[in-house]
């Protein structure tokens, strides 16, 4: 059965991340339409009122009233981020500077993430900042920062943003580079809100500024939850999905830009540009797909698509290659080796040489007993499409974690995966 029809994916989980937690530091009030309401961002959002911050249910969407940063101190205050890797790193930028004790803590699978590649740089602005061997528990005591010039090994957002923002209550100004692009809704937010901030290509500066909110903010759909069926549509015979009010900035879409090369039938329709360019999708099925490469300085812009363009590469004709995606390693899973092992239950041949991911495509698959997705929802969601797109029905472990990012999947999955018209 192909894939049809439109839908309205979630807002998107790192806007609306960084709409709660940046809510902690800036002044004013703002109404905010759309935004996600996953368990990642239900995270950020128990912290900013833990820390005092206030939000109203309306019939629009949630009223958020700015703290602007002014908060009781609190002694060695417990702040459960519970799954979600951006919550904790952009806090440990917005807490290092603040004054009061914090202890940020995560299940198990935030405890396995790295936490020394934000802290190192915020120690160097001054922050006292101690990780349990580089992981969490992280424990924050605020100081008073200063500017740094940082040069960032790793193309991350996450890393990026903690020091920006803390570089908004530092003493002078704070500039980072990044070796290929990240995502920039961190910067784009700092100014949106009236902060000091210059982007030169793959360089930003901040200066110390304070941010307030504006009063209305619609927020964008996710391209990492909507990339589940865009992809679906183009492996799918006989598909055509368009996703509306889709967040289209060049660090998210990617996916976009591989499906295109690959062979799918890809238009876009742009809505509105400020204070992110949006617009709504269509991908429609073109015949099979062809392998393609995608390059280390793209792989930034598609992080969190892998998976899903993993699933299209074991169905496209030829060789696909990502380069040098490392930084799946340290995703809540070991990405790179659930990617492997679950799509290679399915007989897809894939392979890791060093740090790149090759398939060899295309795939008919053949069905296990089970599938595991190790409770990583990216996982989870591109092997349920993965049995959709072969008609099959086989239990995958784990598969709750969809609603760590995307709790109206299987709504979707409904609504699109249905018998042609
Ligand atoms: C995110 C950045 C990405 C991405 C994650 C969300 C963000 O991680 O994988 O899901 O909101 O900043 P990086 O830190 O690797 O860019």
């Amino acid at each position: 059965m192909p894939f049809i029809g439109e839908f309205t994916p979630p807002g998107d989980k790192s806007v609306s991340h960084r709409l709660v937690l940046m809510s902690l530091i800036a002044e004013g009030e703002m109404l905010v339409q759309g935004l996600s309401d996953c368990e990642d961002v239900r995270t950020s959002l128990n912290i900013f009122k833990a820390l005092g911050g206030k939000c109203e249910a309306e019939a629009k969407g949630l009223r958020f009233y700015g703290l602007g940063g002014k908060w009781a101190p609190p002694e060695n205050l417990e702040l459960p981020c519970n799954n979600s890797g951006t919550t904790i790193r952009l806090l440990m930028g917005l807490l290092a500077g603040k004054p009061g004790r914090y202890i940020l803590d995560g299940d198990l699978q935030l405890r396995r993430r790295p936490m020394e590649r934000v802290a190192e740089p915020l120690r160097l602005m001054g922050a006292k900042i101690e990780t349990t061997l580089g992981r969490p528990p992280v424990q924050i005591e605020g100081q008073s920062l200063v500017g740094i010039e940082y040069k960032f090994s790793e193309a991350s957002a996450q890393l990026k943003s903690a020091v920006l923002l803390a570089g908004l209550s530092a003493q002078g100004p704070t500039r980072v580079s990044e070796p290929h692009a990240s995502r920039d809704h961190t910067e784009r937010l700092i100014g949106y809100f009236g902060g000091d901030i210059e982007v030169q290509n793959l360089e930003m500066t901040v200066k110390p500024s304070r941010l307030t909110l504006r009063k209305f903010f619609v927020t964008p759909g996710d391209p990492s939850s909507a990339a589940f069926f865009l992809v679906a549509a183009a492996i799918v015979p006989g598909s055509r999905v368009t996703a509306q009010n889709l967040l289209l900035s060049r660090g998210r879409s990617g996916f976009l830009r591989v499906l295109d090369r690959m062979g799918a039938m890809v238009s876009l329709t742009m809505v509105s540009d400020t204070p992110e360019p949006t617009g709504d999708v269509t991908v429609t099925y073109n015949g099979p797909l062809v392998g393609t490469e995608v390059g280390a300085e793209d792989i930034p812009s598609l992080i969190d698509e892998v998976p899903i363009l993993a699933l299209a590469a074991t169905k496209a004709q030829g060789r696909t290659v990502f380069r040098d995606v490392h930084e799946l390693r340290v995703k809540e899973t070991d990405r790179l080796m659930s990617i492997r092992h679950q799509l290679g239950a399915l007989g897809a041949r894939l392979n890791s040489e060093g740090d790149d991911l090759v398939i060899d495509g295309p795939t008919s698959f053949m069905l296990p007993g089970e599938l595991d997705s190790g409770a990583d929802h990216r996982l989870a969601m591109t092997l349920s499409v993965a049995l959709k797109a072969a008609g099959a029905k086989v239990p995958i472990l784990g598969r709750e974690s969809i609603a760590v990012s995307y709790p109206e999947f299987d709504e979707h999955l409904a609504k699109l995966w249905r018998p042609a018209p």
